[in-house]
């Protein structure tokens, strides 16, 4: 094809039909017996009700992440990092959900932000190992369980909203919703109780409040990336009126 020809009618139609890039809302999660992965799926569900995104799910192990491990040589421990950088940096949202233990988020999760932060460079940088670029701007959302309605789980949530906001993210949360006394939802984000036997299973509130979280955060990330873009074109304009410079016969 010739790449210096315009394009005809019907190539500019195709061009101009062609699907827009679609929003990325990346699911991270720990689940050590399940609740987790389930309350992961509905909020991927949740976030699947806004037209044009698509999700990626990424669950973390009780091991390291291999991919973020040293190796041999810096060269091979880079390579091997790159596309799970990639795969973070490319979301427009990040959901992160963990189980509650011991009143806060469980050390597998926290740890693979631990190890994702200071891994961008495979040569670390001991004064400042953590490289926030991968997380900035990005808005986030939180999702924890416990096994007892009282066992962590808002404390649990804190905590990971408190690391987003460390890491420059913006929070969202579901807030808290009417009616306003009888709403046993949390304000800061979704939560399942798994009972003492640990595998009671999502009740169709909590699956609710999943779903509803997801899509909120797939709409402000949708509103946002909008909105990046749409500033950038009016600074671009501004500035470039600025260069022209104050004409008082136009
Ligand atoms: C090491 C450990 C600590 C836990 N600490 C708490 C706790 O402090 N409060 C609580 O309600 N449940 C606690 N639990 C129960 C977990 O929160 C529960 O198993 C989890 O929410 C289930 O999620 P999962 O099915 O995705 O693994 C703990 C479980 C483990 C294994």
């Amino acid at each position: 094809m010739d790449e210096t020809r315009p394009l005809d009618e019907t190539q500019q139609a195709a061009a101009t039909d062609r699907a827009p890039e679609p929003l990325r809302v990346l699911i991270v999660f720990y689940s050590r017996f399940g609740t987790i992965r389930e309350l992961a799926g509905q909020v991927g569900e949740g976030a699947m009700r806004v037209p044009g995104t698509a999700i990626d799910l990424l669950e973390v192990g009780d091991a390291p992440c291999p991919e973020l491990q040293g190796g041999a040589t810096d060269e091979a421990a880079r390579d091997r990092r790159t596309a799970l950088l990639d795969r973070v940096a490319r979301a427009d949202a990040l959901a992160i959900g963990g189980p509650a233990y011991f009143g806060g988020p469980a050390s597998a999760l926290k740890r693979f932000f631990e190890d994702l932060a200071v891994a961008s460079s495979a040569t670390l940088d001991r004064s400042r190992p953590w490289h926030h670029y991968l997380f900035r701007d990005k808005p986030g959302a939180a999702f924890v369980s416990s096994a007892t309605p009282h066992g962590g789980n808002e404390q649990a949530l804190h905590a990971l909203l408190t690391m987003m906001m460390h890491l420059g993210m913006l929070a969202v949360t579901p807030g808290q919703r009417g009616p306003i006394l009888e709403q046993g939802a949390a304000p800061y984000g979704a939560t399942a109780i798994t009972g003492p036997e640990g595998h009671r299973g999502l009740s169709e509130e909590e699956a609710s409040e999943a779903r509803d979280l997801g899509q909120r955060l797939a709409t402000v990330g949708g509103w946002l990336r909008a909105g990046r873009a749409q500033e950038t074109e009016r600074l671009r304009a501004a500035t470039a009126v600025r260069a022209r410079g104050f004409d008082p016969s136009a």
